[in-house]
């Protein structure tokens, strides 16, 4: 139930949480020209208008017809912007709503939505509850933003998107934590946005474990490459071999070297490694093969949410590391206000209670999980958010990156890719089991 007089301040709250979203979308898509918009920067890309409109198209099935029980805006494209009926490859042959055309229509359908929710209560149905349907919608359109964001990354040419650089690192981190084995409360059945597959919470026995205290940085990776670490199959599991050879991959997604030093190409500016930031661009087997060469191997889904979220005074899970307050500047990396992943150490007031730094933000984390709905999953509100992507080859990634938006990252909040792939802004971090000598502290 919501609480009397709450209603008005909830519907603020999502009003802002939209036109957040809005500018964000507004910003990646008028910074190129309409030909930019219109053509596919890569193969497994969608061209950004076709995000763009997709992103209002999404709106009106949600909020302006189920929710809002309005007329349809246009009917007639939902199936150019249904994602399971239009394939990546084929979609920039589709008769796409042209730039001015697509803007028009979110312009449209937003004005639609604002009008239903001034006089919405959020008492209803358990799609309006404490305003989930709408949170969905801005959550989608800030992952379809973090999208987008990394076809600019994709994207040749000059150079069209600007920010300051991330904070420098403050405090030296290094080496591993441990986290005693105990019961640790995953996921969550509280937390009013959060979408199906972070629910319910259900309690996990979690054997001790060492994970890192930071995610892997350039340098350590550097280390892996210059030892030799593409080239040798020992570090690679079957699959991850096969792909590395037939894919050729010697070294992380941008990387460049211009016969001294390694740089990377961001965003359409060259600039050479910073050693201290994150690695970035690895796909899940690239990840597994450092894990194995440092005599590590990457954490399961479980192992990350507890060294994330568990308070060891209280027994308690956090909805992030540093408490249960939402994000601010001085606690994580997100929201593309830097473009870049910062280097360890800069954010010593997001770090979890036991010392494990920089898990929100930077960059998402590759773990060993496949997707799985956790015991009593129940698809809410459609099978194709989650449901239909279990059990099949995918790895979950956490954290969120610095193109995630606060709204779209919780210390419960589940991403999933397919193994093979590092578009994404992806880094990792390592685990390990305890030796002999060390359990039972
Ligand atoms: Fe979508």
């Amino acid at each position: 139930m919501t609480a009397p007089g709450s209603d008005q301040d909830l519907r603020l709250r999502i009003a802002g949480e939209l036109e957040r979203a809005r500018s964000r979308s507004t910003l990646l898509t008028e910074v190129v020209d309409e030909t930019e918009l219109m053509r596919q920067h890569s193969p497994i890309m969608s061209p950004l208008v076709w995000d763009l409109a997709h992103v209002g198209n999404q709106e009106e099935l949600w909020l302006v017809r189920d929710v809002g029980g309005r007329d349809p805006v246009r009917r007639d494209i939902d199936d150019l912007y249904d994602a399971f009926k239009q394939p990546r490859k084929d979609r920039p042959a589709l008769p796409l709503l042209r730039p001015d055309e697509a803007r028009g229509y979110l312009t449209t359908v937003r004005s639609k939505v604002l009008d239903l929710l001034d006089g919405i209560r959020f008492d209803g149905s358990r799609l309006v509850a404490e305003g989930f349907a709408f949170g969905m919608i801005v959550q989608h359109e800030q992952q379809h933003d973090e999208t987008m964001l990394a076809t600019h990354q994709l994207r040749l040419g000059p150079a069209a998107l600007a920010a300051p650089p991330p904070p420098a690192g403050t405090v030296s981190v290094s080496g591993e934590v441990r986290v005693p084995g105990s019961r640790f409360t995953m996921g969550t059945s509280t937390d009013p946005w959060a979408l199906d597959n972070e629910r319910p919470a259900h309690v996990v026995d979690v054997p001790e474990f060492f994970i890192d205290a930071a995610p892997v940085t350039n340098r350590e990776y550097l280390a892996f490459m210059s030892d030799g670490g593409y080239d040798d199959e020992r570090w690679w599991s079957g699959p991850g071999w096969d792909h590395r050879r037939e894919a050729g991959l010697t070294a992380p997604l941008h990387w460049r070297y211009d016969g001294v030093e390694w740089g990377y190409v961001r965003f359409g500016r060259y600039a050479p490694l910073i050693m201290e930031e994150p690695v970035v661009h690895v796909c899940f087997y690239e990840a597994e093969a450092y894990a194995a060469w440092a005599g590590k191997r990457l954490p399961t889904e479980v192992e990350w949410e507890k060294a994330a979220r568990w308070d060891p005074s209280t027994g308690r899970s956090r909805r992030y590391p540093w408490g249960d307050g939402d994000p601010t500047p001085e606690h994580a990396n997100l929201g593309q206000r830097h473009l870049a992943p910062a280097p360890v150490g800069a954010y010593p007031a997001g770090a979890s209670p036991l010392g494990v730094h920089q898990l929100i933000g930077d960059v998402w984390e590759w773990t060993s999980s496949g997707f799985e709905g956790y015991p009593g999953f129940v698809a809410f509100p459609y099978r194709e958010y989650s449901e239909v992507f279990f059990g099949n080859s995918y790895r979950m990634l956490r954290g969120g990156s610095f193109g995630t938006d606060r709204s779209a990252c919780r210390g419960t909040f589940r991403n999933w890719d397919l193994p093979i792939r590092r578009q994404i802004f992806s880094g990792f971090r390592c685990a390990r089991d305890p030796r002999p000598e060390e359990t039972g502290a």
